[in-house]
């Protein structure tokens, strides 16, 4: 008999912090506090409100956490601190897998000694550039860390060892997987029209990466965030290439209260993987589980719209 496996999908979850000490805002982190300050940042990602999220995942059972990225808001100790002290309470059964986003390497020395490890314990640590795991059997994780030195802007980026080493495991995934999961903070295509500030592509040279995993026999379910919105999307140019986008839990959106939504993938060798989503009413007490229609290629599903 074939077990089915339920694992969560997280996204960004910005904890913030207003430093006192002035001098760890010598460089990029100026224009991340004044967008703190300024752009209201603090007041738009409700961080008090984790501990309801954090029970919600412990009392769901989940075989697995998948975090993509984006835990910060400036790459600060004190940031990765309150990430680490709300999901250290998750037991050590549960497995724990993360990239980190964009906001966890903030500036670019980080980038070499990252603060996104250190500041939080090897349990968060994404390792390596890009690794495989079988999450359960036929059930292949691909974590993919694509953060990169890019100066002012936000991108991330495929590299020739990411590609390489897709190249060097396809038999791998060929024999071994039915299912396979993408974990990269970046997106590598964008439904056209939706996103209000479009930053243009944001994981460069994904085109190749794409092209390797679109031959590939079993359906592929590429899990980001980056853009603080809930959404499915049909790769409108690899067909077995679906996208899901974990949203922002903490955020508040259009004059709303953050309602706490995260992602549950189900898994089971013998059926096609089911995407729900779990998400809180405006008092955070009454979550609701609903079940998403995976979309056709190039078909973009509004999940933010849908659960309101
Ligand atoms: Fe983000
Ligand atoms: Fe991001």
């Amino acid at each position: 008999m074939s077990r089915t496996i339920k694992i969560a999908h997280i996204g960004d979850l910005h904890f913030w912090h207003l430093p006192r000490n002035p001098f760890v805002l010598l460089n990029k982190r100026v224009l991340g506090v004044g967008n703190l300050i300024v752009g209201g940042r603090a007041r738009r990602f409700r961080q008090e409100l984790a501990p309801q999220l954090v029970a919600r995942l412990n009392d769901s059972s989940f075989h697995a956490h998948l975090f993509s990225g984006d835990f910060s808001t400036t790459s600060l100790h004190h940031e990765f601190g309150k990430a680490f002290d709300h999901f250290s309470s998750i037991p050590d059964t549960i497995g724990f897998y993360s990239v980190p986003g964009n906001h966890d390497c903030y500036i670019t020395s980080e980038l070499s000694a990252p603060t996104f490890s250190r500041g939080l314990t090897d349990r968060f640590n994404p390792e390596t550039a890009i690794s495989l795991v079988e999450l359960a059997p036929q059930l292949g994780l691909l974590r993919i860390n694509a953060t990169t030195s890019n100066g002012l802007s936000a991108h991330g980026r495929i590299t020739e060892q990411h590609l390489a080493f897709l190249s060097q495991h396809q038999e791998t995934i060929i024999r071994d997987l039915k299912q396979l999961i993408v974990l990269c903070h970046f997106p590598p295509e964008d439904p056209s029209g939706v996103l209000r500030h479009d930053r243009g592509p944001q994981l460069l040279n994904a085109r190749p990466f794409i092209e390797t995993l679109s031959p590939l026999p079993m359906p592929v379910l590429w899990l980001h965030g980056h853009h603080h919105y809930r959404w499915l999307f049909g790769s409108p140019t690899a067909p077995n290439l679906t996208y899901l986008n974990g949203g922002a839990p903490l955020m508040r959106f259009g004059g709303r209260a953050p309602d706490l939504g995260f992602h549950e993938v189900e898994f089971s060798p013998d059926a096609p993987v089911l995407v729900r989503t779990h998400y809180t009413g405006a008092h955070h007490k009454d979550w609701k589980v609903v079940e998403n229609r995976l979309p056709k290629s190039g078909e973009f599903i509004d999940l933010q719209k849908l659960h309101q």
